[in-house]
């Protein structure tokens, strides 16, 4: 027989072709039978008690108790919004993806969010922004979970649970809800210095974006690019928004969390239905693919590390256009489930100790956070490359899998689904050599450079953002009950710039420690600063 396949709109043999709860002129039970009224439940008299036996009562309410599932763990608080993405064909020489093909346009869903507030919060709080694109690509789904920042606080994704405790609210009076203004954030990233880089970032107006539409995007890890040819470089994904990258100043967010705490998915929807639509360039920086893992002396395997676009020029591929709003949140926005392990033949990842965490983490969670192994068959999760698996049954199953043999090569089914000299656009993982050394538990010793990168980005800084870094420093810190933690995060700065420091310390009411490392010996990076910053630049 033929294989099975689940089409992108219907999973099955036999089965309705919409389930939507959304047919036929009259109210009716789940199962289709017409009701006369949905106001008054069955008594016992006028006066008397419910009865038990109102089924369209217990229904109605039973359902209703159950609508609710757990937010996210992290990225809780979110907007998404569809849209579409045509290639250039610019990336054909790297990589045999199809979707980067010249010309060809694919459907994406992109889901912007918080990380640490709650799925209630308020937009505008100081925080890093997830950028998550979930391109439907024929060749199956490819997904990029990036963040509006291009490092990460840590370098082990071992200790994601770790500084997520430490960034969410205390547990004793789950306060603050979404602000780095507290005594456990700053505890952790005075003692992890790996988080010193993206904390600067935190707290530059990358923190504040004035809008969704304004924020740069980045995969953050480095991936590894396959070409037809079967040769391989590494590569870091940026997304580049036309309208610019702007933020908002301190005080207009704090304003607008109070008056407007819908501010950036009010802003998204609106300017989608006006039809503004907003667009994205998304580019490539291309490394060498080196035993090192390595260029210009920079590790491409520690995540808290950034590539300055004056090293590696970011290459444009093609654009993202986001064009049309979800009808239903809760089925699109809240239901959607990223995987980092989404991958088309022609993307591979690399062993980045962050990346490597995440592959397990995505789909462990959602299996909770969307009840069961089959959250891949809901509408919004659903590949629109025709899907042939052997995975089957369990909670929530939709499809209706005919055959009898759901194991390959069988003789009494399927045929064979690997014709030899077929397997073209089979997605291949890179054999690339993995070292013969020991097992332990340890990071490369570029690993232990905590502060240049930090530098980096202070040094290349315009007055007036340093002074917004300055002013944020201060706040937040000044927040933290504990001088101890204080003071240490002003050892980390000291380390950084003696200036950042002194200014800091000196609104906390403190002494400016002195450096206990060299100042690393950096070249400042314009295009860090968001001044002026356009692209690509006229
Ligand atoms: C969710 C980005 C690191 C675990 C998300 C989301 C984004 C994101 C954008 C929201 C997805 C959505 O909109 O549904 C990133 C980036 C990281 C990073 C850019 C570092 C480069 C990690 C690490 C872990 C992790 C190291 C765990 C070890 C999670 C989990 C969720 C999540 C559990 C919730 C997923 C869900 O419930 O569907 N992340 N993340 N992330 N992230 Fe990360």
């Amino acid at each position: 027989g033929a294989p099975q396949t689940r089409t992108p709109t219907g999973a099955t043999t036999g089965a309705p072709a919409t389930a939507n709860g959304q047919q036929g002129a009259f109210l009716t039970t789940s199962q289709g039978a017409r009701l006369r009224d949905t106001d008054h439940s069955l008594k016992a008299g006028r006066r008397g008690p419910v009865l038990l036996q109102d089924h369209h009562l217990r229904e109605k309410i039973t359902h209703f108790d159950h609508e609710r599932i757990p937010e996210r763990v992290v990225h809780a608080r979110g907007a998404g919004a569809h849209g579409v993405f045509t290639a250039y064909g610019t990336a054909e020489a790297v990589t045999r993806a199809g979707f980067l093909a010249k010309g060809r346009s694919t459907e994406v869903f992109v889901r912007f969010s918080t990380v640490l507030g709650s799925r209630g919060s308020a937009d505008t709080v100081r925080d890093t922004r997830g950028f998550a694109t979930k391109f439907y690509t024929d060749e199956g789904t490819f997904d990029l979970v990036g963040n509006n920042m291009p490092v990460f606080f840590i370098q082990d994704a071992i200790k994601f649970p770790d500084i997520i405790h430490a960034g969410k609210p205390h547990p004793d009076r789950e306060i603050p809800q979404a602000q780095s203004a507290h005594d456990t954030f700053w505890d952790f990233v005075s003692l992890h210095t790996e988080a010193q880089h993206h904390t600067m970032w935190n707290m530059s107006d990358r923190g504040i974006p004035r809008s969704y539409r304004t924020m740069e995007g980045f995969g953050v890890h480095t991936f590894r690019l396959i070409n037809a040819a079967g040769e391989t470089v590494l590569a870091k994904f940026h997304w580049k928004p036309k309208l610019g990258v702007h933020s908002l100043v301190w005080e207009e967010a704090q304003m607008l969390s109070g008056m407007d705490p819908d501010f950036h998915r009010r802003d998204l929807y609106d300017a989608i239905e006006a039809g503004a639509f907003p667009e994205w360039e998304l580019g490539i920086q291309v490394f060498p693919d080196t035993p090192e893992e390595t260029f210009a002396g920079i590790d491409l395997l520690d995540p808290t590390k950034m590539v300055p676009e004056e090293l590696a020029e970011v290459q444009p591929v093609g654009t993202l256009t986001l064009n049309r709003t979800p009808t239903n949140f809760f089925a699109e926005t809240e239901q959607v489930a990223f995987h980092l392990g989404h991958l088309p033949p022609g993307i591979d990842v690399t062993n980045d100790p962050l990346l490597q965490g995440r592959l397990f983490s995505y789909v462990d969670t959602q299996l909770t956070r969307l009840g069961g192994p089959n959250f891949s068959q809901i509408p919004i999760n659903r590949p629109h490359a025709p899907v042939n698996d052997m995975l089957r049954d369990g909670f929530h199953q939709q499809a209706v899998h005919a055959g009898v043999a759901p194991y390959r090569p069988n003789s009494l089914d399927g045929g064979n689904p690997f014709p030899a000299g077929d397997d073209e656009n089979a997605f291949v993982d890179v054999p690339v050599q993995v070292a013969e050394a020991p097992k332990v538990r340890a990071n490369p010793a570029s690993f232990d450079d905590h502060f240049s990168q930090a530098r980096l980005f202070w040094l290349s800084m315009s007055p007036v953002e340093q002074e917004h870094i300055i002013r944020s420093y201060t706040f937040e810190l000044g927040k933290c009950y504990h001088q101890a933690i204080k003071e240490r995060q002003l050892q980390c700065l000291a380390n950084i710039d003696p200036v950042l420091c002194a200014q800091v310390a000196t609104g906390l009411g403190l002494p400016a420690p002195e450096p206990t490392v060299p100042l690393a010996d950096v070249t400042p990076s314009p295009a860090l600063s968001q001044v002026g910053r356009q692209w690509p630049a006229d």
